[in-house]
């Protein structure tokens, strides 16, 4: 019998991919022939052809699917498709969501009724993995797992005189690399410019020479918002108000030196790879030659707080006594509580793990570095410009991320810290760079007006908007601003005042720290009422929120749902109709981050 397993995963994150991959370990163990893909690179007019597949799915915030799922997600849900075509598939699908948002596990629900409409055959019902969960979501991945090998067994037994293997062998790596004798130039640069025709992407992204990178909370204030300008001429690279703006951080030099040090590795050293599996390609953002400074440099992901596979590797690893038993728990289903709090918990990054467990680092095998460590995920940003304002730039406003835990040194966001060191004062430094579209549309309609509410870094794509509408003459633009102190963060202020006395923009604050009781952005809305009132129901505005998800949103929906009541008339459910209904046709939108 064919034992042979597919793994398809949709991962904007790469948590999803992590555990597909994961997945695609225990069926090596278990002696079955795996392939683990993303969905968008799979040919899905194989499926019908396939026996056994793991569907896992992460859903995005607006309960979309991830980016490298979308055109299977096209083409699943076509019409045409006949309803048993299926029918010989066995299959289960795993989520992979976060609770604290409205459209938990959307995708994969959704993925699951498809693919049972279809006539394939669900080994179990759909797995719900939670984010929010206390122990993270290999809490409910783990049984699930557990159950599904049970029954994948029992249809594709082992041949016989064949066992599974056991946890400590390793597995094969990936990729073998090949060391070049001769120290050859560093032909793999820092980032090189990538040549090709179309617009920049993640596989050519478009290196873009910072302009300023300035601070513009007050020195005194306890956060850091930069207000950052990039250098686009010649880019091809085009975007409206909402569109966003997608980064690849570098690790920090140091981290880079330290991390060879402790794998006694020679950055200056070139290399290339070869995939020990026909299904699987070189990275294409690797040149080949590659130096070990450029791979560790842009591509592995050491500042991340490693995921329990990570520790699974390690382990087969250790030779020290002590080290293997600490490895070995971490990765066991029994210490998982264990792992949250020496790993989790206090945030710590795969570079100390690794300092943490010198022995077994000095022993790690070279070639098992990629599979070791996820690659480097690009971040995106809220672009904070107009190209009709700023011709070939794109802005930010970038908060950097810093926090304290129990380490000794304090949390820095990756991405962040790495933009906020770009000093183009020092001489010219470039960012990697691509646009991909945001959530956030704003009307075509000319005389549509618009109502922003958009606290902290949050207020980005409305400045955007303002800066396009208000070039185009559009002048009916509402905006709610909130912040800590007008003194110390309340920036971009000096813009919104010139815009309020040109009588393009009715400007309303919430200043939360400058008196004793806060003061919040809904206040302000509520304040409003009738404004906002006369704006809604009787001249088609759109309505949007950006900023942090946690209460916010939440807080600002209930604002508006009572300015429909009390301006309105209506009852609290005629209310909550009405906001449904207004973002069902576009003109209720938000895009929250945390
Ligand atoms: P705070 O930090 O004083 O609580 C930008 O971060 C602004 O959003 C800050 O003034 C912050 O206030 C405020 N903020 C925090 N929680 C909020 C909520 N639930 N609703 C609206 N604004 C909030």
């Amino acid at each position: 019998m064919d034992r042979a397993l597919l793994v398809l995963y949709g991962s904007q994150t790469g948590t999803a991919q992590d555990t597909a991959e994961r997945i695609g370990r225990q069926a090596q163990r278990r002696r079955m022939k795996v392939r683990v893909e993303a969905f968008d690179s799979y040919n899905v007019a194989g499926l019908i052809a396939e026996s056994l597949v793991v569907f896992v799915c992460s859903t995005t915030g607006q309960g979309d699917p991830p980016d490298n799922m979308k055109n299977f997600w096209r083409f699943l849900f076509r019409k045409s498709l006949p309803a048993g075509s299926l029918c010989r598939l066995d299959c289960v699908v795993l989520g992979l969501g976060d609770s604290s948002y409205p459209k938990f596990n959307f995708i994969a629900k959704k993925l699951s009724k498809r693919l049972l409409q279809l006539g394939a055959n669900a080994l179990l019902p759909v797995g719900l993995a939670d984010d929010q969960h206390d122990l993270g979501p290999d809490a409910v991945a783990d049984p699930w797992l557990k159950a599904f090998w049970e029954k994948s067994l029992a249809l594709y037994p082992l041949p016989a005189g064949q066992s599974l293997m056991r946890d400590e062998e390793p597995l094969p790596p990936r990729y073998v690399f090949h060391f070049l004798d001769d120290i050859m130039e560093e032909s793999s640069g820092r980032l090189r410019v990538q040549e090709d025709s179309g617009p920049p992407s993640s596989a050519h992204p478009f290196l873009a020479r910072v302009v300023f990178n300035h601070r513009v909370t007050s020195l005194s204030h306890f956060q850091e918002v930069r207000h950052m300008e990039f250098d686009i001429s010649g880019s091809n690279i085009e975007f409206t108000a909402g569109d966003v703006v997608m980064m690849r951080p570098c690790n920090a030099p140091e981290d880079v030196d330290q991390f060879c040090q402790l794998l006694r590795l020679d950055p200056q050293s070139q290399f290339t790879l070869k995939p020990t599996d026909s299904s699987t390609a070189v990275p294409g953002r690797l040149p080949q030659p590659c130096s070990v400074r450029h791979l560790v440099e842009s591509f592995l992901d050491v500042s991340a707080v490693p995921r329990r596979s990570f520790f699974e590797l390690l382990a087969t690893f250790a030779t020290n006594e002590l080290e293997r038993e600490k490895l070995t728990e971490f990765s066991s289903a029994q210490g998982q509580d264990e792992l949250y709090a020496y790993c989790n918990r206090p945030r710590r990054t795969a570079l100390e793990v690794l300092a943490d467990f010198p022995h077994t680092t000095a022993e790690l095998k070279v070639d098992y570095l990629l599979d070791l460590f996820p690659e480097i995920q690009p971040r995106s940003f809220s672009i904070a410009s107009s190209l009709l304002v700023h011709p070939n730039r794109i802005q930010i406003l970038l908060a950097v991320v810093q926090y304290r835990t129990i380490m000794q040194k304090p949390r820095m966001g990756m991405c962040s810290s790495w933009l906020a060191s770009l000093d183009p004062s020092q001489g010219d430094v470039y960012v990697p760079l691509w646009v991909k579209k945001g959530s956030l549309k704003f009307p075509r309609d000319p005389d549509s007006p618009v109502i922003m509410v958009g606290p902290g870094t949050g207020v980005a794509p409305f400045r955007s908007a303002l800066q396009e509408r208000i070039s185009q003459g559009r002048t009916a633009n509402v905006l709610f601003f909130g912040c800590r102190s007008e003194s110390k963060d309340f920036y971009c202020r000096a813009e919104w005042e010139e815009m309020v006395k040109a009588g393009q923009l009715i400007l309303s604050t919430a200043f939360s720290r400058d008196q004793e009781d806060k003061i919040y952005v809904q206040q302000r809305v509520r304040e409003q009422a009738k404004l906002l009132w006369d704006l809604i129901a009787n001249k088609n505005a759109v309505f949007y929120i950006a900023g942090n998800a946690k209460q916010m949103p939440t807080g600002v929906c209930d604002a508006l749902k009572e300015v429909f009541q009390t301006e309105g008339g209506m009852s609290a459910s005629q209310a909550q109709e009405m906001l449904d209904a207004m973002e069902k046709s576009g003109r209720f939108q938000s895009e929250t981050w945390s």
